[in-house]
């Protein structure tokens, strides 16, 4: 089984992603570090040099042309689902599942949290908020295609399994 993590930045895609693949004995792999160690730069340090269209074109590539094991958890990036025919390709290919957060947590993991994210750099309290809001709800049109939709709220390896055995 291949399962494709997917949601917004901040919904914890990398970090329930290593804890599933721990208990499921599957590989793991987070698409945004691979790109990091294709290119050899920090994501931020792409979009500075490239800009954002030439990481979308990236980011299409890796996630398609990527060879997976059988047995893997992918976490991807927030907007990857969002451009191209890529949420199309993850369900033709694999298991897709969105953690979702309402926006006020995600804001509010998002500033406590030390990753360096391009597209919220500089924003924070209210501002930040509400990019969220209306980024969230834009992408939810993407995210909601999904195979599972999964509240990312105290959620465990134990419970997302439950939901991954519950359609067979
Ligand atoms: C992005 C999310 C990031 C990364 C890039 C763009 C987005 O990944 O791919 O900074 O457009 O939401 P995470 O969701 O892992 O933070």
């Amino acid at each position: 089984m291949k399962v494709f993590l997917i949601g917004f930045m901040g919904s914890g895609k990398t970090s329930i992603g290593k804890k599933l693949a721990h208990f499921l004995k599957y590989d793991f792999i987070d698409l945004d570090k691979l790109i990091e160690v294709k290119t050899e730069m920090s994501i931020a340090e792409y979009f500075v040099k490239y800009g954002e269209e030439a990481f979308r074109k990236l980011e299409r590539e890796v996630l398609q042309n990527t060879v997976y094991p059988e047995k893997i958890i992918v976490a991807t990036g927030g907007g990857m689902p969002c451009y191209f025919d890529n949420m199309d390709w993850m369900n033709k290919n694999g298991i897709t599942a969105y953690l979702s957060l309402p926006s006020k947590t995600l804001a509010n993991r998002l500033e406590n949290s030390k990753t360096e994210r391009p597209l919220i750099q500089g924003l924070k309290g209210d501002e930040l908020v509400e990019f969220v809001t209306r980024k969230l709800a834009e992408r939810e049109v993407f995210y909601n295609k999904a195979k599972f939709s999964i509240s990312a709220a105290d959620l465990t390896a134990e419970k997302f399994t439950g939901y991954l055995n519950s359609t067979g």
